[in-house]
């Protein structure tokens, strides 16, 4: 059966209530979509009004006030959990090239990886420290915001039909041995192998309200903040300058940049393309 969502355009009036609901969701639950981009959020709400057939957001809001369970259902709308593992092969590409020498030169590596979504970036990461020798000398830092996502994460069970996608993406990456190495597979779904799994750490951490992950060597936070308006960004990028090592290195997404932020100066360029930085002495 094919569902289908009306897609329709906020009124003025509506946006007016999404603006309530939003702030509904902060008071009464504590989470803290205020400074998201507001055109992501009103599409993610929109759909659900369809979806569920309300009436009005109004009607929306106060099954929100009324139903925990309906938190968490917006709560998964509102966190896109898009991800793949080796996703955009160049930047891992450029990570070999480029942030691995730099790596090299630490007897120890702490690395965080914020917004991990369901892990894929996580073993992703995994896998090139370990052919690159470091990853006995790295713990990994996998967090986000939402637990079912993590649940996952921690799993590492991947359904087996993304797995030709995934190696296509490890290959053109860099990465040259069999990618099938790297998990135990049967019909359906692979799981990868513990070794990849035994310096992660997976916690909960949201970049809204949490606080700095101190004396990192490297911080991933790819295709997350692209969801946040500009003062959530300025926040976030601060918090990562604060939670990084001198000459420590940021990854960011391919539609994400430090320019224009506040937080620019403290950076330079190592990987304009693939959006990698180091921070200044
Ligand atoms: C589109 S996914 C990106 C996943 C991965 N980084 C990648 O590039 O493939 C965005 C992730 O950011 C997480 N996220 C959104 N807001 C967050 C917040 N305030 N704190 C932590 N994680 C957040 C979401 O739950 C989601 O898993």
């Amino acid at each position: 059966m094919v569902i289908s969502v009306k897609k329709s355009r906020p009124t003025e009036g509506e946006d007016i209530e999404i603006g309530l609901l939003i702030e509904a969701l902060y008071q009464r639950y504590g989470y803290d979509f205020r400074d998201y981009s507001r055109a992501s959020v009103k599409r993610r709400i929109m759909r659900r009004l369809s979806l569920d057939g309300f009436a009005n957001i109004s009607q929306m809001q106060h099954r929100l006030l009324e139903d925990a369970e309906f938190v968490d259902t917006l709560l998964q709308d509102l966190s896109i959990n898009t991800t793949e593992m080796f996703r955009d092969p160049d930047f891992y590409m450029a990570l070999r090239k480029k942030a691995v020498p730099l790596l090299k030169t630490y007897p120890s590596i702490k690395i965080w990886l914020a917004g991990c979504s369901t892990g894929e970036e996580v073993y992703s990461t995994a896998i090139l420290l370990s052919e690159e020798g470091l990853y006995k000398k790295s713990i990994i830092y996998a967090t986000d915001f939402n637990d079912h996502v993590l649940k996952k994460a921690k799993a590492g069970i991947l359904p087996i039909e993304v797995m030709r996608g995934f190696t296509s993406n490890y290959q053109q990456g860099g990465g040259e041995e069999e990618f099938s190495k790297y998990y135990i597979s049967d019909k359906r779904s692979v799981i990868m192998r513990g070794a990849l799994k035994k310096n992660i750490v997976f916690a909960n951490h949201n970049l809204v309200t949490d606080g700095v992950f101190g004396e990192m060597n490297m911080i991933v936070c790819r295709n997350v903040l692209i969801y946040f308006n500009r003062r959530l960004q300025n926040r976030v990028l601060s918090l990562f300058t604060e939670s990084l090592v001198r000459k420590g290195l940021l990854c960011l997404g391919s539609k994400e940049t430090i320019d224009f932020s506040e937080s620019a100066h403290d950076f330079r360029s190592i990987s304009a393309k693939e959006k990698i930085y180091e921070k200044k002495q």
